[in-house]
């Protein structure tokens, strides 16, 4: 008797791959589980804490559009909210292409991870990046990803 394939499980992911990170994953396959999600997180004390309140909510919630999202700006609230908007397919930062600022060749997802991270005005964005410390022509983009991260949707 041959095997059936087990049907891929949907994952978001949000934060810094095996250092500060938050999965999410679609229990899909019928009678592993009564709950729909599972979430899993790596990194410090204070984001396992926060996951492990917000655990029995999100892996219950049948309809993740019409939870209620983190609020706050700490590391682990903004690592929630940004996975939870990638599951309902509502992220969207205004900057997307791979590098953010060209002079000095800094990645976009090293400016999102600083701006997690707790660099929440453009000046601290440029000291902990080095982005927008040239030209200057990377500013307006830091600005508006800081503005998306750090609103409340
Ligand atoms: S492109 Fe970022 S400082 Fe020039």
């Amino acid at each position: 008797m041959t095997e059936q394939p087990r049907p891929p499980h949907q994952i978001f992911q949000a934060g810094s791959p095996g250092h500060s990170e938050v999965q999410l994953q679609a229990r899909i396959a019928e009678g592993e589980s009564k709950l729909p999600w599972k979430l899993t997180a790596i990194g410090p004390l204070e984001l396992l804490e926060l996951v492990a309140q917000w655990r029995p909510r999100i892996e219950s919630c049948t309809d993740l559009s019409q939870m209620a999202l983190p609020q706050g700006s700490s590391p682990g609230e903004l690592l929630l909210r940004e996975l939870l908007l990638r599951a309902r397919g509502q992220w969207s930062p205004p900057y997307s292409e791979d590098e953010l600022c060209h002079c000095r060749a800094v990645p976009t997802a090293t400016v999102l991870e600083a701006i997690c991270a707790g660099a929440h005005t453009p000046e601290k964005v440029s000291r902990w990046t080095s982005a927008s410390t040239s030209c200057g022509s990377c500013r307006k983009d830091v600005v508006s990803l800081l503005d998306y991260c750090l609103s409340r949707p």
